[in-house]
């Protein structure tokens, strides 16, 4: 594979909390020291997804929808809380289909494991806690909420192009690729709006700070 091609494939899935910064920098030492790099498509080298080799591809796959089943299911009822205690009208609805989203992706993620006889091992990540701590959190306006959202994931097609082209990479199980094609659209149409609801609550602030700073310079 493609010394670079593999370099951005790792970078995106580290920026979007798919690995970990500790399976980054192994990665990445990996890659400076020459270390062979096998294609997703897998051969005697196993399976390599997310800056990671599994011993094939359906072990890749379970490590996936389990970790995406609980991030997922996390994310669900911390978008249902922001919606609870959201104080703009014109975005709570918005957060309550991405919070349907969210749950809907966890339970069917859940099945699907369940389905490939695999058990349910993964567990909640520090940054799926505090993220659900932050949205939840009553006295935090709409606004900072969409713009720390926006700070985690400023680029929403770079976030979410590793789910696609982890779905591209499965060849054999085409249940799970179909399923995960959806996913990637769900969770780029969910991002996008949080961008656009976030620039659209956050323009006028910004405008006026703006217009301070230059009346003072
Ligand atoms: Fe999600």
């Amino acid at each position: 594979m493609n010394r670079d091609f593999e370099f951005r494939q790792l970078l995106r899935a580290y920026r979007s909390g798919v690995i970990s910064e500790e399976t980054f920098e192994q990665e990445m030492a990996n890659l400076e020291n020459g270390a062979e790099i096998t294609n997703g498509a897998n051969g005697a080298g196993g399976f390599r997804a997310f800056g990671k080799t599994y011993a094939n591809e359906r072990e890749a796959i379970i490590a996936f929808i389990d970790r995406a089943r609980v991030a997922e299911s996390n994310a669900g009822v911390a978008f249902n809380n922001w919606a609870n205690v959201c104080k703009t009208d014109c975005i709570r609805s918005g957060l309550r289909m991405i919070s349907e989203r969210e749950s809907y992706h966890g339970r069917m993620f859940e099945r699907r494991l369940r389905d490939l006889g695999a058990e349910c091992r993964a567990t909640l990540s520090d940054d799926s806690r505090k993220f659900a701590e932050t949205v939840s959190d009553q006295a935090l306006p709409d606004n900072e909420k969409l713009l720390r959202f926006n700070k985690l994931v400023p680029d929403p097609e770079a976030a979410v192009k590793p789910i696609c082209e982890f779905a591209e990479m499965i060849k054999d199980d085409l249940e799970t690729k179909e399923m995960i094609k959806l996913f990637y659209e769900d969770e780029l149409s969910s991002t996008k709006w949080l961008q656009y609801a976030c620039a659209a609550l956050n323009a006028p602030a910004q405008a006026g700070q703006s217009a301070q700073a230059q009346a003072s310079a």
